[in-house]
């Protein structure tokens, strides 16, 4: 059956887009070129940063983060046991360690009290993740990586639009990286920018990006010479103009998109609210400001599946976010973690439900969808 409402639906505007397309084929650059750098140059301003490096993937970001740490094989990296697996992978290929940590069951984020427990030298990197697009207190974690010598990842796949006192969230990290998938709020199909705060670890982040070239293609290609070395080893991981073109038609519209994204926010919570069997992501720090990525509610583990078959039965699609890191099978048979371990996570995970929310979903919908989740829950 093919759903009336999906989950998901992608926003771009066709002349942008084919106008775009046609640079990259005019220019004859297909692959990484002019297209790629406006799009870092947009988004270093809107993050508002000096630099920002284009990459294939969040996940080839990721990797390339731990890379440039270069962390001793077997040092072990903090991260949520609520986020997707590409952080668990990228961690286990760097030859690093992986260390769970239970989520804080009202901003379904890294619990910081259990992260602070580990002294200094129990771990060599923290790799948080704001959930959903809710950040972190930024501060209280900044401070805790710096009083233990921890670099800050963070996997900001979910919160490009994230603020914690008015700054952007990269601002209290070492590095930030971001996902351009094909359901995030900017998104080039596949795609993903790295951040750092150092410039020399962001010049060399951009050749491991491309197999640790000194000098891309396109520079050689446009003149001055055939000349370039390799200084260290990197990774294909470069982001081509035809995919930079996807999100340069929808960088411009991204504080528009949020404005539209906080009314619905805020709608789901006005049609919801009275419903105690009904909990939603939050936190009280003032000073955080939602990318508002993903609208997520929990129910109870005996209603969740019902909820989602009638939502399902009247064309709406649903998702989920995320099944906990622990109780996928490639992490049971290789590591000592069991069910239970997480209770926080495990219980959030029993009866959470990822609801539509795109800026083109329209109020008659969404207000279907919650009548359609109130005659579930109350009856
Ligand atoms: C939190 C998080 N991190 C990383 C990723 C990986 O992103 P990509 O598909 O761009 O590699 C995702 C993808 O959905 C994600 O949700």
């Amino acid at each position: 059956m093919s759903l009336r409402i999906p989950f998901y639906k992608p926003e771009i505007d066709k002349t942008a887009l084919f106008s775009m397309w046609n640079e990259a084929i005019d220019n004859g650059w297909l692959t990484t070129g002019p297209l790629t750098r406006k799009l870092e140059q947009k988004l270093a301003e809107f993050l508002r940063c000096e630099e920002i490096v284009c990459v294939s993937s969040a996940t080839a970001g990721l990797q390339i983060a731990l890379r440039l740490l270069g962390l001793k094989p077997g040092s072990r990296v903090a991260l949520s046991v609520n986020t997707f697996v590409s952080a668990f992978e990228v961690i286990l290929n760097e030859n690093l360690i992986p260390v769970l940590i239970d989520i804080d069951g009202e901003s379904l984020n890294m619990n910081l009290n259990q992260l602070e427990k580990f002294s200094a030298n129990e771990l060599a990197c923290v790799m948080a993740v704001p959930f959903a697009g809710m950040p972190l207190p930024m501060k209280q974690l900044q401070e805790i990586c710096l009083k233990n010598n921890w670099p800050l990842i963070l996997d900001n796949a979910h919160a490009l639009e994230a603020t914690y006192q008015n700054k952007p969230v990269q601002s209290f990290c070492d590095m930030a990286v971001y996902s351009f998938y094909a359901t995030k709020n900017l998104t080039s199909a596949e795609g993903g920018a790295i951040y750092c705060k150092d410039p020399q670890m962001a010049a060399r982040a951009r050749t491991m990006a491309l197999h640790g070239l000194s000098r891309e293609s396109w520079q050689r290609y446009s003149g001055g010479g055939w000349r370039y070395d390799v200084a260290e080893f990197g990774f294909k991981a470069n982001l081509t103009d035809i995919h930079s073109a996807i999100a340069l038609a929808q960088v411009d519209s991204l504080k528009d998109k949020m404005e539209r994204r906080k009314i619905l926010w805020s709608l789901y919570c006005e049609n919801l609210r009275d419903i105690p069997e009904i909990k939603f992501q939050s936190c009280n720090d003032k000073f955080i400001e939602s990318a508002r990525h993903l609208f997520i509610i929990q129910v109870s583990s005996k209603e969740r599946d019902h909820v989602v078959r009638c939502l399902n039965e009247n064309g709406i699609g649903t998702s989920l976010h995320f099944i906990p890191l622990h109780l996928f099978s490639a992490i049971r048979s290789n590591f000592a973690w069991k069910e239970g371990d997480f209770p926080v996570v495990e219980q959030y995970f029993a009866g959470c439900l990822s609801l539509p929310f795109y800026p083109q979903l329209l109020e008659s919908e969404l207000k279907e969808i919650t009548s359609i989740i109130r005659n579930a829950v109350v009856g």
